[in-house]
């Protein structure tokens, strides 16, 4: 299963990108980093190491823990990475200290040294403490996106080690576009932890090589670094995606990806709304206020339906499922309930999410204010503080608890149908003239529902989106919703395969921010993708 599987490490990029047609398409990218490179530190990388990005079909429930739908895409982070060689005069570097340099000119070189942290002498063996200092400013810049990577090699592999990480010189260059919904954030993380994994040997010739699963693990930790409490959904599609594919991830009970052909026919085309939104920077009122919500949401479910919970626990709303058909199977790499027992208990949830609507709340949209909703947890306000508030930073006076839990209710039970069309007409090996398309206008309707969804009770949509989307529909779409956080970014079309050029061509004539755009200008910001590979390493000889 791949979340088992290693890293894989190549030396060719025929088989990297699994097709000689998409290695030629990047080959130039690929020389033209390691030429750079070779210019820049006087030697030749010794690895290039690739993280893609992600578009999602199906959005907001991996921090309920339920199963989503994300491909990677062909866009894509490198870095190439060599140890340093050491000064002229033969003085050594500091350990591990980094030499970080970026393709793109409007980006000026980094130097930074990691400290190691003595361990007070009053703290027992068995608690863990930080073993590093290695400042990471939580700020939007790229060079703190590889910091955050590298940290979480250090915690892992270097805590009270005699061996010393090795200093390393990096050139890194991206064709994720920043703030657009496709990932670029944790494909950076998860090329930079790939990175020092890679540079300090911890990938090839060890007997317990770190696996796909256990990347993904570390990957989401180091990008909460950077502040987001992101899902792993991102981290989980950058690493274990496979071409064609889109994949079904789940993270309860345990973490497993299993690929999921796309009806042939269609394509996905990712659109930019030109609205910049950075789940970092607006994590107060949007991304992180959804996480406490979606949670404290759970917790009050599970009171009203009669599930016991600890006052400690943070449930989620997939274990409160669980927990209501007493679901087996659900320790440390269970299977827990099969899919169509998941499809039933999902379909009998909005009756349940129903009562989640505070009584007597003054709010039209049935928010509860912070007392409100303390109450509704039945824990007291210290408790419900400490376990809600105290790892992250909010900004709201209404908390809008059963919006929040009917939207990821439905999309959990949206992700499972459009799986189970996909791969039904799989099986049925349907003929694209006839079959493929029910399926693929099926497909696109849960789309079109997926985004309602997100702008009516998830809130997560904004005026630009909705208007992409709606163009996108009348343009020929199947179907379009937003992908990514929201509130900004880009949207995800399923677009009829022979119809990409006409499709992009009428939205950049209606889409108002796309006035005047041409060639490169339009292809950054529209542009279709396949499915791509996951993250790997490519070795020079
Ligand atoms: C961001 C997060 C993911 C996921 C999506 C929304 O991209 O990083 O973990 O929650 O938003 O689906």
């Amino acid at each position: 299963m791949s979340a088992q599987e290693a890293i894989p490490i190549y030396t060719n990029l025929t088989d990297l990108y699994a097709s000689l047609g998409t290695s030629l398409n990047h080959a130039e990218r690929w020389a033209n980093l390691a030429e750079e490179f070779e210019k820049r530190f006087g030697r030749k990388p010794e690895y290039i190491v690739r993280a893609p990005g992600r578009v999602n079909l199906i959005e907001h429930i991996d921090y309920a823990l339920f199963g989503v739908l994300p491909a990677a895409i062909e866009r894509d982070i490198l870095i190439a990475c060599a140890p340093t060689t050491p000064l002229a005069d033969a003085t050594p570097h500091a350990p591990g200290s980094v030499f970080a340099e970026n393709l793109h000119p409007k980006y000026t070189r980094q130097e930074f040294a990691p400290a190691p942290k003595a361990k007070p002498s009053n703290v027992d063996d068995d608690v863990h403490v930080e073993g590093w200092h290695l400042d990471i400013p939580q700020q939007l810049r790229w060079e703190n996106y590889v910091k955050a990577g590298y940290y979480g090699v250090l915690e892992n592999y270097f805590t009270g080690s005699e061996v010393h990480p090795v200093p390393v010189d990096l050139l890194v260059t991206g064709s994720v576009p920043a703030g657009s919904g496709l990932s670029s954030s944790a494909a950076m993380v998860v090329a930079s932890t790939l990175a020092f994994l890679a540079i300090n040997g911890k990938l090839e010739g060890t007997t317990d090589k770190i696996t796909k699963g256990e990347l993904v693990k570390m990957s989401m930790e180091n990008e909460k670094r950077v502040g987001v409490n992101s899902g792993g959904m991102d981290q989980a599609a950058s690493v274990m995606s496979v071409p064609s594919s889109v994949l079904y991830i789940t993270f309860y009970p345990s973490l497993t990806a299993s690929p999921t052909p796309l009806p042939g026919g269609a394509v996905l085309v990712c659109a930019h709304s030109l609205k910049v939104s950075d789940k970092a920077l607006t994590a107060k009122k949007g991304y992180n206020l959804r996480v406490v919500e979606t949670l404290v949401g759970a917790r009050v479910l599970a009171r009203t339906l009669g599930i016991p919970v600890g006052a400690r626990e943070k449930i989620t709303l997939r274990e409160v499922v669980g927990k209501l058909t007493a679901e087996t199977d659900v320790g440390a790499g269970g299977k827990g309930m099969d899919v169509p027992a998941l499809m039933d208990v999902l379909q009998k949830m909005a009756a349940a999410v129903e009562q989640l609507k505070p009584s007597g709340s003054a709010d039209p949209d049935f928010g509860a204010t912070m007392e409100e909703m303390i109450a509704m947890s039945g824990l007291s306000a210290e408790e419900f503080h400490e376990v809600y508030m105290s790892w992250v930073e909010v900004d709201a006076t209404h908390f809008r608890l059963y919006k929040r839990a009917k939207h990821v209710c439905s999309e959990a039970l949206r992700v499972l149908k459009f799986r189970k069309l996909c791969l039904d007409t799989a099986v049925a090996g349907a003929d694209p003239a006839a079959g493929n398309l029910v399926a693929l206008k099926e497909l696109g309707r849960l789309m079109n529902e997926s985004q309602t969804s997100c702008a009516d009770d998830f809130e997560c949509s904004c005026e630009e989106l909705d208007l992409l989307t709606q163009l996108a529909r009348d343009a020929g779409a199947y179907g379009s919703r937003l992908t990514g956080a929201g509130w900004g970014g880009c949207t995800v079309s399923l677009v009829p395969e022979d119809e990409v050029d006409s499709f992009i061509k009428k939205i950049s004539e209606t889409y108002p921010p796309y006035k005047g755009l041409v060639g490169d200008a339009l292809s950054e910001v529209i542009f279709a993708t396949r499915p791509s590979t996951g993250a790997c390493v490519y070795k020079f000889d």
